[in-house]
C-alpha cells in the first residue's frame, strides 16, 4: 500500500547510480499514471564508489543538464540510497501498542545493526500483529547518515530539493506493483542489476517479504573482459554491449558467461536464503531490470537455472505516455528505480501508514528519520 494524497504533489523520481542518473517525472494518482518527463545521463566512470559519492561536481552537472533538457520545473525530488550502508529487517518486537513500538524501537534496534546506532538514521513500518497478538512485527529500516547526507547534498549541490530519500529496493517493489497489480498468492522474485549493485526483492502479492542487496553488477563483466582479454575499460564496456570485433565474439561471449554464473550463483543463495528464513511459496517469475539485466545470455541463464519464466520489467507498463517519447525498448527497464521514486508524493512519510503492509510510505528520511534520531 502506498499513500499517496491525490492533492499532495507528485515528486521528480532521480535515481542518481554509479553508472548514471536516471529522471522519471509523473502527473496523476494512483487511479492512472502519465509520464511527464524521462532522461537520463551517464556520469564519468568512479562518481560513486561503493556507495559513497566522489565526483560531487559532475553528478550535480549531470543532475542539472537532465532537468534542463526535459525541461522539468519542479525541484522537489526524491531519491534513494542501497548498498551495504542500508539494513532493512523484519524484526518482532515485544510490545502491542504503536506507543509502545514508537518508544522501544531505538534501543530495540541496537541489536540488528552492525553500525553504531549514532551514525544511522532509523526508521520503521509496523506490518501487524503476529498471530497470537502478543507481540507485533516491524520491518526496520537503517541508512548510515554519511551516505543519505551524501546524497542529499549532490542533490542540493544541483539546485534541487530532496524531499525524500528512499531505498533503491523500495523504489523497485513500488514500481513492480503500481504497474504489475500482482494478486495475493503470486510470488515474484524482482532483480534490479546495476553497474555496482544488485537489489533482490521477493514479493508476495502486494507485499515486499524480503530484500538483500549484492555487491555485484555490470561492472563485474566489464572488468573480467578487461582482465581476461586485455583490453581497456572503454574497450570492455563496447564488446559487453555487442559491439566486439568478429575475431573476439567467441571469447567476449565466454567471459560473459563465466560472469553470469557468478552472478546468478549469488542469486540462488540469496533464494535459498530467503526459503530457509520465511515460509513462502515458490518463486512464479522472475521480473529482472537494470541496465546489467540486459546482459547477452543473461535472462536465458537465469531461466535454465531457476526454471521459471523470467521477464524484463517493464516500468512503464501500466504508464500513460501522454505524448512523451519513452526511453527506446532496450533501455526502458533501466528506469525501474527512478519510476519507482516518481511515485512517491510529497506527503509520504513515515508513521504515514504503519498500520497496513506493503514497503511504501516508509522511508521519508531526510526530515522525519532526522527527527526520529534527534537530529535537527
Ligand atoms: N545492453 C546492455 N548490455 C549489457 N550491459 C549493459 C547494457 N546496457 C547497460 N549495461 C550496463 O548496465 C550498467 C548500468 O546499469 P544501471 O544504470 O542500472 O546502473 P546504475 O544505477 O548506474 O548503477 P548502481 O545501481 O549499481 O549504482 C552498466 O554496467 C552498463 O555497462
Ligand atoms: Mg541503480
Amino acid at each position: 500500500m502506498r499513500f499517496f494524497g491525490s492533492k499532495s504533489e507528485n515528486l521528480v523520481g532521480l535515481d542518481v547510480g554509479s553508472s548514471a542518473v536516471k529522471l522519471v517525472s509523473l502527473t496523476g494518482g494512483r487511479s492512472g499514471y502519465q509520464l511527464r518527463a524521462v532522461g537520463s545521463e551517464l556520469l564519468p566512470s568512479k562518481s560513486i564508489v561503493d556507495g559513497a559519492i566522489v565526483k560531487r561536481e559532475e553528478i550535480a552537472e549531470a543532475i542539472r543538464r537532465i532537468f534542463q533538457v526535459q525541461e522539468v520545473k519542479s525541484d522537489r525530488v526524491s531519491t534513494s540510497v542501497s548498498g551495504h550502508s542500508v539494513i532493512v529487517k523484519k524484526i518482532t518486537l515485544p510490545v502491542q501498542t504503536p506507543e509502545e513500538v514508537r518508544e522501544s524501537i531505538q534501543w530495540e534496534a541496537e541489536q540488528y545493526i552492525p553500525f553504531d546506532i549514532a551514525d544511522v538514521y532509523l526508521d520503521y513500518h509496523v506490518v501487524g500483529p503476529t498471530e497470537d497478538g502478543s507481540q507485533t512485527n516491524v520491518i526496520l529500516v537503517a541508512a548510515k547518515r554519511d551516505t543519505i547526507d551524501d546524497h542529499s547534498d549532490v542533490i542540493t549541490l544541483a539546485d534541487k530539493m530532496p524531499m525524500i530519500v528512499d531505498i533503491d529496493s523500495f523504489a523497485l517493489h513500488n514500481v513492480y506493483e503500481t504497474n504489475y497489480e500482482p494478486k495475493d498468492e503470486e510470488v515474484a522474485a524482482l532483480l534490479n542489476i546495476g553497474a555496482s549493485l544488485m537489489n533482490v526483492n521477493i514479493a508476495q502479492g502486494q507485499e515486499m517479504v524480503f530484500t538483500r542487496d549484492i555487491a555485484m553488477g555490470g561492472d563485474y563483466y566489464t572488468e573480467y573482459l578487461q582482465r581476461d582479454l586485455g583490453v581497456s575499460y572503454e574497450e570492455a564496456e563496447e564488446y559487453k554491449l555487442g559491439n566486439a570485433p568478429e575475431e573476439l565474439q567467441v571469447s567476449v561471449s565466454s567471459v560473459l558467461q563465466s560472469v553470469s554464473e557468478i552472478l546468478v550463483l549469488e542469486i540462488q543463495k540469496t533464494f535459498d536464503y530467503f526459503r530457509t528464513a520465511a515460509q513462502f511459496d515458490e518463486i512464479q517469475t522472475i521480473y529482472i531490470c537494470g541496465g546489467a539485466s540486459r546482459t547477452e545470455g543473461l535472462r536465458d541463464y537465469l531461466e535454465e537455472t531457476f526454471q521459471v519464466a523470467v521477464e524484463f520489467l517493464d516500468p512503464f507498463k501500466n504508464i500513460a505516455g501522454n505524448g512523451v517519447a519513452l526511453p527506446e525498448e532496450g533501455s526502458r527497464n533501466g528506469f525501474a528505480i527512478a519510476v519507482g521514486l516518481a511515485l512517491r508524493s510529497q506527503g509520504d512519510g513515515p508513521g504515514q501508514g504503519s498500520a497496513s503492509g506493503g514497503a511504501g510510505g516508509l522511508a521519508g528520511l531526510v526530515d522525519k528519520l532526522k527527527q526520529m534520531t534527534g537530529r535537527s
